[in-house]
């Protein structure tokens, strides 16, 4: 991280921090009555200060072995790890519990009314909200926001990523983020884990895209949305037309061109222009070489290896035979040894149309001057 952006961050945490706490105070916090006298407002000044005081909330929340059970069953556990917590993102700054627990007066506390942990834990889901309230909005709005509104509670919010009391720097782009995603998305994972991409991550390649890289992470994306689907070649792409970025695996640059060029992505491709919100039944990367299973062209257990290609295109061309599949040219361009014959071909179209377009017009123009010469000539 450069100067500038840590003399920033320093700068917005003080504004922030004070910011919070001189609202708390204005408001009133703990006001309890509407004729506060000047008695009451000491009291009032004594209440805020435990408040921000995280020496008197550890004062009670470091013994050990504090439970409560919850209506349901679940056990709740109180003990608090001062360690975890002072060296946590928040601890180094001692942020006050309280910016975070702003539903919390001194003790005794508010009755708790969660009748289970998950119902606890999103009852203070808005907890990050007062600080990071650009991740807290994109949260709000992405396809676990729209989860949670549709009946699935269990729909990742911000501590199910980042945890709560001992939360540290993220590293973008990194290679354990995909176990932050297992902890709920196990049989995707599984996938990932055996698919060329998975395999080399886990041999600490870092060229390889991890969930993040495709999903994105806090505006996190999904196929429900068909634009994402109609968009997906533009993912690969990214990666697979960059030629610095292939050359150590040896593979074509090529594959985006050739896509285009071919009869499903030429329509994918008109889609993205006129109709982004429409469903396209042609298809896309994914469709052949599948999506989080993608396997090397020479897997014997990928979608694309020779003998299992013709059951890929069958997906959709049910009526495909042998020829179908064997006929098609994949990503290449025609070449002499793989199919010679569509390179005669195109070599044939490429030399014969300007040799007979030049013969014509080398034709109109001697017919051009042959009549000038013979008007020249002949007597007016
Ligand atoms: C005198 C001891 C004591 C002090 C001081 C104390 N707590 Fe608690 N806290 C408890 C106990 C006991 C519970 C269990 C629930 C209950 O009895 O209300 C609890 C529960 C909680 C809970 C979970 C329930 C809820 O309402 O969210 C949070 C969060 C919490 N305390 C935060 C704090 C913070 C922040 C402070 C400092 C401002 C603090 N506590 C100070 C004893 C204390
Ligand atoms: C960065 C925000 C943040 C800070 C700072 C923070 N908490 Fe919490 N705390 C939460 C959230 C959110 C929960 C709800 C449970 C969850 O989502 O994991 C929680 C839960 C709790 C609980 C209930 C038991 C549990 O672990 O779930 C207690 C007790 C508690 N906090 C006490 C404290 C005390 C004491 C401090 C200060 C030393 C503190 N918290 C600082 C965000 C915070
Ligand atoms: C009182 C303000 C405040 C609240 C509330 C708060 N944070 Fe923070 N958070 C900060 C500050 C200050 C930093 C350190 C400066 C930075 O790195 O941006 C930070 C840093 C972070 C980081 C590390 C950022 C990085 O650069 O890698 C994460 C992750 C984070 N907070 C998550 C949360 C979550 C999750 C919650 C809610 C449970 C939360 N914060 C609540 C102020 C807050
Ligand atoms: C599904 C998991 C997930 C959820 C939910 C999530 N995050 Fe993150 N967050 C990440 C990952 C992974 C990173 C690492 C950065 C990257 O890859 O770009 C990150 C990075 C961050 C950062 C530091 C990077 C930056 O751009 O400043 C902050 C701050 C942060 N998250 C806060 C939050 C808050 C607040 C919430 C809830 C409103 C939240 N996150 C919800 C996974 C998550
Ligand atoms: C705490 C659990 C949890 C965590 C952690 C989590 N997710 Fe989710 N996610 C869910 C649930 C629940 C749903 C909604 C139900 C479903 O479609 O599976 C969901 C939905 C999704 C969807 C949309 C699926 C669809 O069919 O619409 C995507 C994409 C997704 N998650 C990606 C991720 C990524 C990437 C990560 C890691 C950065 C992650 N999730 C972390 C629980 C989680
Ligand atoms: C190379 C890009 C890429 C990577 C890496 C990737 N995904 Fe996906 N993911 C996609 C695409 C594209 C779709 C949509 C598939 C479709 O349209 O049917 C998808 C679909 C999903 C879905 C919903 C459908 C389903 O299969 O359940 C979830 C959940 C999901 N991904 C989670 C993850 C997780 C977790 C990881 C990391 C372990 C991950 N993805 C890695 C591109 C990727
Ligand atoms: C972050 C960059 C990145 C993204 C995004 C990406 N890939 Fe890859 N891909 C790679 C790298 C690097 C390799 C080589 C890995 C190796 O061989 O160890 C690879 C390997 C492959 C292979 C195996 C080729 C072979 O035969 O060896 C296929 C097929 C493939 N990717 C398809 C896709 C598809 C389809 C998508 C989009 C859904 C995609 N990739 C997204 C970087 C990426
Ligand atoms: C209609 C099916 C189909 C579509 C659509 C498709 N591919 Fe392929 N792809 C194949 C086949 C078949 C091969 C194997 C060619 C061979 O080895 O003969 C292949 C090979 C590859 C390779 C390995 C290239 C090499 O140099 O070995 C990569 C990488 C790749 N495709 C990526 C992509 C990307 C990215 C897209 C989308 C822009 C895409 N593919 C769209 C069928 C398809
Ligand atoms: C996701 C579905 C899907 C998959 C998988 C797929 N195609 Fe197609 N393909 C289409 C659609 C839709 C069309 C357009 C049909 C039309 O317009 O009549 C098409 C058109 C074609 C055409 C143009 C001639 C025709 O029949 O209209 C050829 C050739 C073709 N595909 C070959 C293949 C081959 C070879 C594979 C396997 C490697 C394959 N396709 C896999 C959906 C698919």
């Amino acid at each position: 991280m450069n100067h500038r952006r840590k003399g920033s961050i320093g700068a917005w945490l003080v504004g922030t921090i004070a910011a919070i706490a001189c609202a708390f105070i204005a408001a009133g916090w703990a006001t309890t009555s509407s004729t506060a006298g000047a008695q009451e407002t000491t009291a009032e000044e004594g209440q805020d200060e435990l408040l921000f005081d995280n020496f008197y909330c550890m004062g009670c929340h470091l013994q050990e072995n504090m439970k409560l059970t919850l209506s349901d069953g679940e056990v709740l556990d109180l003990t608090i790890d001062s360690e975890a917590f002072n060296s946590s993102v928040h601890g180094e700054f001692d942020i006050p519990c309280v910016l975070c627990h702003t539903e919390i007066t001194p003790y005794p506390h508010a009755p708790i009314t969660a009748p289970d942990l998950r119902t606890f834990a999103l009852e203070r889901a808005d907890a990050c909200r007062g600080c990071h309230l650009d991740k807290y909005t994109e949260v709000a709005d992405n396809v676990h926001g729209a989860a949670r509104d549709n009946g699935h509670p269990e729909a990742a919010v911000c501590t199910d990523c980042h945890g709560t009391h001992d939360i540290q720097k993220t590293v973008e782009h990194s290679p354990e983020v995909q176990q932050t995603c297992r902890q709920c998305h196990s049989e995707v994972y599984q996938l990932y884990a055996e698919s060329v991409h998975g395999e080399a991550l886990v041999t600490g390649n870092r060229d390889v895209p991890t969930c993040t890289d495709c999903h994105g992470v806090h505006n996190l994306e999904g196929p429900t949305d068909s634009a994402f689907h109609l968009f997906s070649p533009q993912l690969c792409a990214d990666c697979h037309n960059d030629p610095a970025l292939m050359e150590p695996y040896d593979l074509s640059t090529n594959v985006l061109e050739s896509y285009v060029a071919d009869f499903h992505g030429s329509t994918v491709i008109l889609f993205e222009k006129l109709a982004p919100d429409q469903e396209t039944n042609k298809a896309v990367c994914i469709d052949c070489h599948g999506v989080h299973a993608i396997k090397k062209t020479d897997d014997p257990e990928g979608t694309v290896f020779q003998a299992n290609l013709l059951q890929t295109c069958q997906r959709c061309h049910p009526d495909a035979t042998e020829n179908f599949s064997a006929a098609w040219l994949s990503h290449y361009s025609p070449e002499p040894g793989k199919a010679t014959l569509v390179w005669l071909a195109t070599w044939a179209y490429r030399i014969l149309i300007p040799v007979v377009i030049g013969a014509m017009v080398l034709y109109v123009i001697a017919l051009t001057v042959r009549k000038r010469q013979a008007a020249r000539i002949a007597p007016a």
